[in-house]
Formats: structure tokens, sequence, C-alpha cells
């Protein structure tokens, strides 16, 4: 009966969270989006507090200075996939906070220019320059951090302005490129550059040599080059002396054999010390190889000894071979005997690598989903500092020879051997392991329960997850560093035990097919901490287990009733909304009682000042003031518009209004928070209405706020909203009778000075 009562109290403290969970979030900054909105024009209504405006995917072509001219907070502008041709800076001069100015993918042929000095990031890029749009104005932006920017030609002089701006990043996107006057690009300063050329025409090798003589990180998009490579001009060594990338990322890159091999070449020699290839496609042909461009200028590069040794870390990844024949041993030669701590060849179907000649100083390889097999690495010594070794989605066959291959590979610690097709008979001849394996990775193979008689002795954590076994033999296996064990979507029939495992701590047997699991289980794994069990079809047997479940069930079904009931009255009855205004007029009735008005407050002419934006005046005109002006209270109003005072401005009426009424009521709406609010933050943090025991503001929630609209520096509205001390405008007419009596009570005071009002 206890359990009973406990669950009760639970499912009550259940529903009681979810009840008043229901709180608005935290947003940082004030969003304006339209993005994607079919505009052809900046929208009118912006809100005036907007720091972050998006109005990227629209069909604008033009800007006006009066469009922006009242968003002062404007930080971040994005006007990336519109139309816009001509482009004029001095559309943002009154925007003196703009940092972030995204006007990619638009169709610009033109710009004129103006200081914005705190500029950060500025993008014209795929726009239809010709020349590059940079004007002496840059020059002054100090704060540029990002610039991007397209052209079809670069000239000498084109980056004379910006040469002392000290960049973060460059982007130079060059579709449709027709003229590159060497060493222009040399002039910048940026730490990254990031230079893409369309996928549909020939890249200029010179842009890559003078790229990579510019900046530490550089970046080339759609390397393309279907001319001869006879006319491919090679690199001059003297190059080799002023290169200063020291990472280089090639994506997409397309060409002939002899001018990838010059480009490594290049790369091999220099400063260069990650290089990152990715999508790369090589075309023959490939006879001249040899004579043509490996030979000569490995001889001379030969010489520069003293630059041999950058290179730290190769990948490739997605490698297509379009040379239909050619000798591959060359390639693997050169591939295991590089003189570099980490190698990836990912996705290239490569289907085999050699063993180095000599002690090779691989820390690292990656050559997953290849078509490696069996015989990589057989009886390989030379691989003796190689500590991870990922050969996942590969053709590995048998288990025996993965343990030979790393038998020799002394200080191997992480083996991926996972989405293979790896096979273990167990019979005859014994697997040897590195004993310096601590992690493995076996999953989803083809293995069965013989699988562990062929493990490491050493090794810590083991995944066998998605594999074919049924059952772990309790004498076979001895793992004593055995810490972590998944054996997830096998065909377990019970849990193992843990003879074998003394130092298992997690264990994981998710999707088996355990049906009773025996009851030693934790008694033989003492040091297990954590268990994961899921998704097996557990079954019950014993008297107690059926009891629990009786006791189970109709415990659901009576909190199942209770949550039913209390649906029910909250959605039929909408008791919360009743409870709260019930609540809130006793509380009214209370400090009515308590806080009579005071001596000071003798000037005051009205009950209340009405705030309210103008979009929300029908209501206003229509409900509000006749209901409470209406009957015996007779409700004097303050409404800076009916009891305007001529010669003072809009501010001063409003606070006027404000000082001579007992109540400030506020009709808060999203319309209101996007154009009122600002209007009264600075006033209240002067005369403190927001303290947090002041009665004298009523605020009624006309429609629901969603918490975005409101920005993060209105900390006083979020507050108020969270703690829902405002009263809700009620959709249904039935309870407005409630509202009026309960805003009327919150009001109703006597004014010592009543008839004044009606001068
Ligand atoms: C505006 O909305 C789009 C999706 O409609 C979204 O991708 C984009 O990130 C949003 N912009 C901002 C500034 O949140
Ligand atoms: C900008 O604000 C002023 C008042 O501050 C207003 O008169 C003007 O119409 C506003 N302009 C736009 C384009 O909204
Ligand atoms: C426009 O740029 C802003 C600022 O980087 C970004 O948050 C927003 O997601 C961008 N909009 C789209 C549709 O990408
Ligand atoms: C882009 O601008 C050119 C003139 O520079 C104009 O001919 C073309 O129609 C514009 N394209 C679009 C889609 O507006
Ligand atoms: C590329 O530029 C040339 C002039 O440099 C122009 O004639 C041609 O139309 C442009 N092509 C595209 C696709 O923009
Ligand atoms: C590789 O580049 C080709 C064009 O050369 C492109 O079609 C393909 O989508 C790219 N693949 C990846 C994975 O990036
Ligand atoms: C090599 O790879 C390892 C493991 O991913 C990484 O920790 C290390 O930083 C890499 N070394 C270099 C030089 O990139
Ligand atoms: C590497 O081994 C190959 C045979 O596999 C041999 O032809 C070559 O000369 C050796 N290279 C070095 C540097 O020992
Ligand atoms: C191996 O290389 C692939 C392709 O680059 C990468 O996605 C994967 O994360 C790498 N694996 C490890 C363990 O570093």
């Amino acid at each position: 009966m206890r359990s009973l009562i406990n669950i009760y109290v639970l499912t009550c403290i259940f529903t009681f969270t979810l009840w008043n969970n229901i709180q608005p979030t935290v947003e940082d900054e004030f969003i304006a989006n339209y993005s994607s909105s079919l505009l052809t024009n900046v929208p009118k209504n912006i809100p005036v507090c907007t720091q972050v405006l998006d109005l990227s995917h629209n069909r604008i072509s033009g800007l006006t200075i009066s469009e922006f001219i009242n968003l002062s907070d404007l930080q971040v502008l994005n006007l990336s996939h519109n139309l816009i041709a001509v482009f004029d800076f001095s559309v943002f001069i009154f925007n003196e906070n703009l940092e972030y100015l995204d006007l990619s993918h638009n169709n610009i042929s033109k710009v004129s220019c103006l200081t914005l000095a705190y500029l950060r990031h500025l993008d014209l890029s795929f726009n239809k320059f010709s020349a590059l749009p940079i004007c002496q104005e840059f020059g002054n932006m100090f704060h540029l951090e990002y610039l991007g920017l397209s052209a079809t030609m670069i000239r000498t002089s084109d980056f004379r302005y910006i040469k002392h701006l000290q960049l973060h990043t460059v982007f130079l996107n060059l579709g449709n490129f027709s003229l590159y006057e060497p060493h222009s690009l040399t002039v910048l300063t940026t730490r990254n550059l990031h230079i893409a050329f369309a996928a549909n025409q020939n890249f200029i090798f010179s842009l890559l040599y003078d790229g990579m003589s510019t900046s530490e990180n550089l970046k080339i998009v759609n390397l393309r080059y279907t001319l001869s490579y006879k006319d491919f001009p090679s690199p001059s060594l003297m190059l080799l002396k002023k290169i200063k990338t020291t990472t280089l990322i090639l994506d997409a890159v397309d060409l002939q054999w002899a001018i990838i091999l010059q480009i490594f070449m290049l790369i091999w020699y220099s400063p260069v010390e990650h290089l990152i290839v990715r999508n790369l496609t090589f075309r023959g042909p490939l006879e001249e190889l040899t004579e043509y461009a490996f030979l000569p200028l490995l001889s001379s590069v030969e010489k520069l000894i003293s630059l041999e040794g950058s290179m730290k870390a190769l990948t490739l990844e997605h490698v297509r071979n379009k040379v239909y024949y050619f000798n591959q041993e060359i390639l693997y030669r050169q591939f295991s005997e590089m003189n570099i701590a980490n190698l990836t060849i990912a996705d290239a179907y490569m289907p085999h690598m050699l063993c180095p000649n000599r002690t090779s100083s691989f820390q690292y390889l990656n050559f997953s989903h290849n078509a490696l097999t069996d015989e990589l690495f057989q009886n390989c010594g030379t691989l003796g500092d190689l500590k991870l070794l990922i050969l996942q989605k590969n053709k590995f066959e048998s288990l025996l020879k993965v343990s030979f291959m790393t038998s020799r590979m002394k200080s191997l610690k992480y083996l991926d051997m996972s989405n293979n097709l790896l096979r273990h008979d167990g019979a005859g001849v014994q697997c040897q392991w590195a004993e310096s394996l601590a992690e493995l990775d076996l999953s989803s193979n083809q293995l069965v329960d013989a699988v562990f008689e062929c493990l490491p002795v050493n090794v810590k954590k083991l995944s066998l997850h998605n594999n074919q076994i049924s059952h772990v033999p309790s004498r076979v296996a001895e793992l004593k560093s055995l810490e972590e064990l998944n054996l997830a979507s096998n065909r377990l029939a019970d849990l193992p035990g843990c003879s074998g495992f003394t130092s298992l701590q997690f264990l994981n047997v998710e999707m088996n097919s355990i049906l009773t699991p025996s009851a030693d289980f934790f008694q033989s794994c003492p040091r297990v901490r954590e268990l994961q069990a899921g998704h097996n079809p557990f079954k019950c047997s014993c008297e107690l287990q059926a009891f629990i479940r009786f006791l189970l069930v109709t415990a659901l079904l009576l909190t199942l009733l209770l949550v039913a009931v209390v649906a029910f009255l909250c959605i039929y009855l909408d008791v919360p909304w009743y409870m709260r205004m019930t609540w809130q007029w006793t509380q009214t009735k209370r400090r009515a009682w308590h806080n009579r008005p005071a001596d000071q407050e003798a000037v005051l002419q009205f009950h209340a000042f009405i705030s309210y934006s103008e979009r929300d005046s029908p209501w206003v005109k229509n409900e509000l003031i006749p209901n409470l002006e209406r009957g015996e209270g007779c409700v004097q109003l303050c409404q800076h518009e009916r009891n305007f005072i001529p010669g003072k401005s809009i501010v001063e009426n409003i606070i006027n209004c404000i000082e001579k009424s007992y109540r400030s009521i506020f009709v808060l709406s999203p319309n209101f928070v996007q154009s009122e609010w600002c209007h009264y933050e600075l006033y209240f943090a002067h005369h403190k209405l927001f303290s947090e025991n002041s009665n004298s503001l009523i605020l009624i929630l006309l429609e629901p706020i969603p918490p975005y609209l409101i920005p993060a520096r209105y900390h006083k509205l979020k507050a108020l909203m969270a703690k829902r001390t405002y009263m809700e405008w009620p959709k249904e007419r039935s309870k407005r009778a409630l509202f009026w009596a309960n805003l009327r009570a919150a009001i109703s005071i006597n004014l010592p000075i009543s008839s004044e009002a009606n001068e």
C-alpha cells in the first residue's frame, strides 16, 4: 500500500512540474527574421530595437537610407541571396553599431563606398563584379576581420588600400575568372585565405603559388585543369623559400597525375605541415610520369635537404582514379615511405598498402573505407611507433591474420576493425595480438562465440557490438584488464558471468535475446557500475513478480484517471485561470484595505494611465475604456492622446500622464513589446515603478507574447512575464465579467480631488 501512495505522490509532483515548466526561455538578442519571405523591399515595420536582421533569400533589389535609419541598434544584417544590383554603403550611415554585413549571392556589379568604422564582417562574394570591389574607404575599417569578395580579374594594385589591415579571413570567389596578374595577392595580410574557383573552369596555378606565399592557412576549392599537363608551368624552386602556408586544404581536385605530382612535390618540400585533399580525382596520361615530372623535380629537390620533413599529417579523402592502367606499386611505395606522423587515405578503393622498408614514423594510420584485405602489413616489423590504426569498412576476413598483423606493432593502443567481414573459427592456431593493445573495436563483423579465444590479453575496452555471439564461454576468456564490454545487438540468451573479466565496470547487452537473466550476475561481477540491458524480451515468472505487476497495473490505472480528471478540469473549466483570478482579486482587496491613499498622493487626478500599442487601440477603445468608465465606480482614465497638453512632446505627455495617475495599465501584446516598450524602459528605470512591491502597475496580457520576441535586455519585462504577475484577457466571453470585476477592483480608489479631472 505504501508504494501505491508513493506513486500517487510522484504523479502529483510530475503533473505539477509539467504545469510550472511552461515558462519563457531566455533569448540573447533581438532577432527579426524575414528570411525567405518573397519580399521585394525592406519591410516598413521592422521593430526599432532589432539587433539581428535576416533579410536573406528574398527578391530585394534596392536599399534606401530611410529603411534603416531607425534601426540604431542593428548589429547583424544578412541580405544574402537577393537581387541587389547597385550597392551604396551610405544607406547604413546611421547604423553605427553595424558589425556584420552579408551581401553575398546578389547581382551587385557596382559599389559606392563609405567607411563603416565598426564593420567586422563584410561579405560581397558571389556577385557580378569584374574588378575587386575594394575601395579606399575599406582601408579605414580597422575592425575588419572577414572580407568576402568576388571578381573576374585581379590586378596588381587591387589590394593596395587594405594591405595594412590585419585580417583574419579573406574569401575570394572567382567564378568566370579570366585574369590574374602574378603577385597581386601577396600584399595581403590575412591568417586564413580561402579561394573558390568555379567548378567548370581551369584554375589558375599562380594563384595557388601566391596563396601559399600569403597566408598560414590556405583553402582552395575546385582545382581543375583540362589542358595538357605540358602547358602547366612548374613551380620555381625559388618559390619554396617564400611559402608561409602550414595548413593547406584542397577541395574538389580533378587533375592529371603529372600535375598532381608537381603540386605534391612542391608541397612536400615546403613548410606545409598539414595537407588535406578532399574529393580528389586523378586522370591520365601516366606513362611519362617518371621521365617527365617525377625524377627531374625529385633530383633538384633533393638539394633542398634543409627544408625536408615539415609535413606531419596528410589526409586524402574520397579519391577517385580515372587512369585505367598504372603500376600502383610506385604509389604505395611513395606513401609507405613517407616520413610523417599521421596518414589518412579514406574512401579511395585502395586494395593494398606496402610495409615501410625502414623504421617508419607513422603514429596514426587511418585507411577507413577502402578495399584492404588480410594481406595488409603481414610480417611487418617497421611500424613500431604506430599507436592508432583505423581499418574500418574494408574487406578483412580473418581475425587470426589481423592479430598477426598487430603482433609486431609494439606501441599499438587502438585498433578499429569495425564494419569488416571478420570471422574466427577457433580451431588450431593461437592468435597473437600486440600486448600494448588497450582498445579494440570489432563491431559489425561476423564473429561468433569463438571470438573469445582470440582477444588481446590486455584489452581494456572491447566492442563486439552487432555480431553473432550467442554465449560468452566462462572458461576460455581470461581478460583481467577488461573494463568496458559492448555486446549489444548479438544473440545472447543470458548475461555473461565475470569469472574471466574481473575488472569489468561497464557492460552493454542491449538488443539481445535475454529472457531470464541469471540472478548470480551481480555476485560474479562485483565491480560492474553500469549495466545497459534494454530491448531484451525479459520474462518474469515468480509470484512476487506477478504481484508487483498487479500493483503496477492498479497504480497505472489510478494515475491515468487522476491525469484525466486534472486535464478535464484544466481544458474544459480552466480551473487554473479562475484560481489565479480569484487569488489576484483577494490580493487586491487585501492591499486596498491596507494602503489607503496617503497625503502625498493628493496631486493625483486620474485613476489610471493606459499605455498601449496603436495597433491594439480598437480593443482599448471598444472594450477597455467603455467597460472601465461605465457603472458606479466612474473611473477616470488618462490617455495621452485625449488628455494631451499641447506644446509638450509625446514622451513628456506620457510622463505627465503617469505622474498624475494612481495606477499605470499596460496592455501587453507582441505589438506593444516591439513598438512601445523601449519608450518606457528608461522612465521605469528612473522611477522604480517596477520595484518589487509596487502595486501601481497593472499588466494586461492581451495576446500571448512568444518569449523570443522579448529582447534580452528587457530584464524587467522578462522577470514579470516569468512571474505571471499579469491579468490575461480571456478569449471566452463567459470569463470576461470576472476579468472586468478584477480589473476594476485593482483600480478602485477614492481620488482626493476627483472633480478636477473633468476640467
Ligand atoms: C531565419 O530563419 C531561417 C529559416 O527560415 C534560418 O535558416 C536562419 O538561421 C534564421 N536566421 C536567424 C538570424 O536566426
Ligand atoms: C523613424 O522614426 C521617426 C520618429 O522617430 C518616424 O517619424 C519615421 O516615420 C520613422 N521612419 C520610418 C521609415 O519608419
Ligand atoms: C544570415 O546571417 C546570420 C548571421 O551569420 C545567420 O545567423 C543566419 O543564419 C543567416 N541566414 C541564413 C538564411 O543563412
Ligand atoms: C543583374 O544585373 C544585370 C545588370 O548588371 C541585369 O541585366 C540582370 O537582369 C540582373 N539579374 C537579375 C536576376 O536581376
Ligand atoms: C564570363 O566573363 C566574360 C567576360 O569576361 C563574359 O563575356 C561571359 O559572358 C561571362 N560568362 C558568364 C557565364 O558569366
Ligand atoms: C566531388 O566532386 C564532384 C565534382 O568534381 C562532385 O560532383 C561530388 O559531389 C563531390 N563529392 C563529394 C563527396 O564532395
Ligand atoms: C595525428 O592524429 C592524432 C589522433 O587523431 C592527433 O591527436 C594528432 O594531433 C595528429 N597529429 C598531427 C601532427 O596532426
Ligand atoms: C624497399 O623495398 C623494395 C622491395 O620491396 C626495394 O626494391 C627498394 O629498394 C627498397 N627501398 C629502400 C629504400 O630500401
Ligand atoms: C578516419 O578518417 C575518416 C575520413 O577522413 C574520418 O571520417 C574518421 O573520423 C577518421 N577516424 C578516426 C578514428 O580518426
